[in-house]
């Protein structure tokens, strides 16, 4: 079976790492996207296991089409009952980049048309739409000519956990915030800091990962495989069994710090929804004030960036920022993401590697600075 997962812009290749480890075959990246081939348990781990993909796409059809009646017989011509019932209910997302189809809304539209009409001249009566919890939800996708109809196995985007109780102002998508901590190469082998967490999206990501507790653990709604007319209870019990018996403990230990009352309250709800409460540890303190907890470990900040949280002088907190990972971090290696190239430069240190990746519509960077031990000098930055 062909399977399609989809990502963030500037996760592609972890996306790729994480598919071969689960062990897909013949793994292509594409743009925001990457195909590989594997069995119906493959796509449940994927759902259950994968820390990058946003939804993880089934392709049963692809044809060609210039104009909106090619398109409606076509989606037409595919013999709909095999994937649904008329007592079902449906919901079709569609994107287009085409010449010839400009509207993503109106594919969705059409292609509803078609299926629902294909019931109501076989049958006499028509499915009816469920946008939030349909039993098959339809991902149509047309570049140029192209079209590909897919099933999403997902149902709702998987960077919807389960376990995200409260929100604060400018919280990190869940997949950015695991596929940054992948990015980073942390092998867990030591502790981990976010000094800026606010709701705590890349402390309980961290914990996750530490202790091998797949993403979507905590998810309460079906995922749309769930309600496919060939799920297979048994196998997805098989396959959450197995991945039970995966989970450790982690040895070090992962602190989250922030200024503020509130978004530690936040955070802390959310680390308790995660079952996280015994492997972090939260404490209010501004990064002013913060020294390292331990010798040597990894930490990864996402600071305001003066785009949706408001600061009175960015570039001084970030000087600031740099001054701290001098005298505070000795020994330890920093990562920080932003989309304020400005303000990254008032941090005044090279950073050893410079990683693009989008948060929403945000381009940004996510730098990594090495904080030696010691007399190393740390070089000022000439350019970024
Ligand atoms: C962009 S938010 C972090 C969002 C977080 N990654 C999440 O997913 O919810 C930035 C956080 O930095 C905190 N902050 C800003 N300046 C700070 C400082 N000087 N010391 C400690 N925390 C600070 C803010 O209170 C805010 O919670």
């Amino acid at each position: 079976m062909k399977i399609l997962t989809k990502t963030i812009a500037g996760l592609e290749q972890i996306l790729a790492d994480e598919i071969e480890q689960l062990g897909g075959r013949n793994i292509r990246i594409l743009k925001r996207a990457v195909s590989f081939e594997g069995d119906m348990k493959l796509l449940y781990r994927c759902n259950l296991e994968l820390r990058t993909a946003l939804r993880v796409l089934v392709p049963i059809y692809s044809f060609k089409a210039r104009n909106e009646n090619v398109y409606y017989d076509k989606i037409k011509q595919l013999d709909w009952s095999k994937y649904m019932k008329v007592n079902d209910t449906l919901a079709v997302n569609g994107t287009t980049h085409s010449q010839y189809f400009n509207h993503s809304k109106y594919v969705a539209l059409k292609a509803k048309d078609a299926i629902v009409d294909q019931f109501r001249e076989k049958e006499g009566r028509r499915p009816s739409v469920n946008v939030h919890a349909p039993t098959l939800r339809i991902n149509i996708h047309i570049q140029d000519e192209d079209v590909n109809v897919s099933l999403d196995s997902s149902g709702q985007p998987l960077f919807k956990r389960g376990y995200r109780m409260e929100r604060m102002e400018a919280p990190l998508n869940e997949i950015l915030a695991a596929g940054m901590i992948l990015s980073s190469g942390w092998k867990k082998d030591c502790d981990f800091v976010d000094a800026m967490c606010g709701s705590g999206t890349l402390l309980i990501e961290a914990g996750l990962m530490a202790k091998n507790i797949p993403p979507l653990w905590f998810r309460k709604e079906a995922f749309g495989f769930q309600k496919w007319r060939d799920y297979d209870d048994e196998l997805w019990q098989t396959v959450r069994k197995e991945a039970k018996e995966k989970i450790t403990d982690f040895q070090h230990n992962i602190y989250g710090f922030d200024r503020d009352f509130k978004a530690l309250g936040t955070a802390r709800t959310n680390i308790l929804s995660a079952e996280l409460t015994e492997d972090i540890a939260l404490k209010r303190t501004t990064f002013e004030r913060l020294e390292a907890p331990s010798e040597k470990g990894i930490m990864i900040m996402n600071p305001p960036y003066d785009e949706r949280l408001h600061i009175k002088n960015i570039n001084e907190l970030y000087k600031m920022m740099g001054d701290s990972f001098k005298q505070n971090f000795k020994g330890w290696e920093v990562w920080v993401i932003s989309s304020n190239m400005e303000a990254l430069k008032h941090i005044g240190l090279r950073p050893s590697k410079k990683i693009r990746l989008m948060n929403g519509a945000l381009d940004c960077k996510f730098l990594k600075f090495e904080m030696y031990e010691g007399t190393k000098k740390m070089k000022k930055i000439k350019e970024m």
